[in-house]
């Protein structure tokens, strides 16, 4: 646990899933938390959850690919909470299909939500961020920039340009006082009930593989709270020293390559 009460924290795509899981560890460790996702209902439910556990929490409908929303959620969020001095921007969309049935839209509608959803909020908090000489910011990318893992170019590259963006940013920001990280999580055995995303909920949402492990999973699947606990660590002061690293929380996943197994034959 780390303590972040007097700070105010904002999680993109809180309503479910991975952005839950930070948005309930930050809260637990003490922060007043602004809970942003674009699912208002499922936002509602998430913020009432919290709401009954002590926490100061406040749910803020926002389509992070718009500037508009997001300039009224850093508002609301700063109105009502207090200056924003913890940012994780988490919310995110993945098509998986392959490179070669990609429209123009997915590709489009990837990198809004994904890369210009993270640049929209980075580049509305971190004026203040840097003006309070405070603050830490942790972006989610995803071990699919880095290795191939399924069919999801788009996606892949969208979680790429989030892991330059945010080494860039965190090399300008660190003399001010700000620190910029990432986390690439693997595949996270996220509820068939808490994802909107059609492949976790075939994939990893069976209760008895969670923790299995296998040949190619030497720690079963992770869990929300493994990328919760990441970040939480990033955003502490027990990172102090560390800026624009990208953290995978996959494990082991990323580790291997196959020279035993040939793999099944192309189609
Ligand atoms: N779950 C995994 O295995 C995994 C692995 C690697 C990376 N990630 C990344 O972690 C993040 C969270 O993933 P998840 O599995 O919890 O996904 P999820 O689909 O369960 O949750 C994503 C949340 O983002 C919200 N969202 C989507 N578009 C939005 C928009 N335009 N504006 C505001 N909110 C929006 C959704 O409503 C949803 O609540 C994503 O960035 C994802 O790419 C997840």
């Amino acid at each position: 646990m780390y303590d972040f009460s007097q700070q105010t924290a904002l999680v993109t795509g809180a309503a479910t899933g991975l952005g839950k899981a930070i948005a309930t560890r930050l809260a637990a460790d003490g922060a007043a938390v602004a809970l942003v996702d674009i699912d208002e209902a499922g936002l509602e439910a998430t913020t009432r959850d919290l709401a009954a556990t002590g926490a100061k929490v406040l749910a803020v409908t926002a389509n992070v690919g718009s500037a508009d929303d997001v300039e009224a959620a850093v508002k609301a969020a700063e109105a009502n909470l207090g200056p924003v001095g913890l940012l994780v921007n988490n919310a995110g969309i993945a098509v998986i299909k392959p490179y070669l049935d990609h429209t123009d839209e997915d590709f489009d509608r990837q990198f809004t939500v994904n890369l210009r959803g993270t640049h929209l909020f980075l580049s509305r908090v971190l004026p203040g961020m840097v003006e309070r000489r405070r603050g830490a910011v942790v972006n989610i990318s995803s071990v699919a920039a880095i290795h191939v893992t399924a069919p999801h170019a788009g996606y892949a590259a969208s979680k790429a340009g989030v892991i330059a963006l945010t080494q860039e940013v965190a090399f300008e920001v660190a003399r001010h006082g700000v620190r910029v990280n990432c986390v690439a999580p693997g595949l996270i055995a996220v509820p068939p009930s808490a994802t909107k995303q059609p492949y976790l909920q075939s994939a990893a949402g069976t209760a008895g593989r969670v923790t299995t492990p296998t040949t190619t999973r030497p720690l079963g699947f992770g869990q929300p709270e493994d990328v919760a606990n990441a970040v939480a660590f990033l955003l502490s002061d027990q990172a102090r020293f560390i800026i624009g690293q990208t953290l995978k929380v996959a494990g082991g996943t990323d580790l291997q390559i196959s020279m035993t197994y040939p793999g099944e034959p192309l189609p």
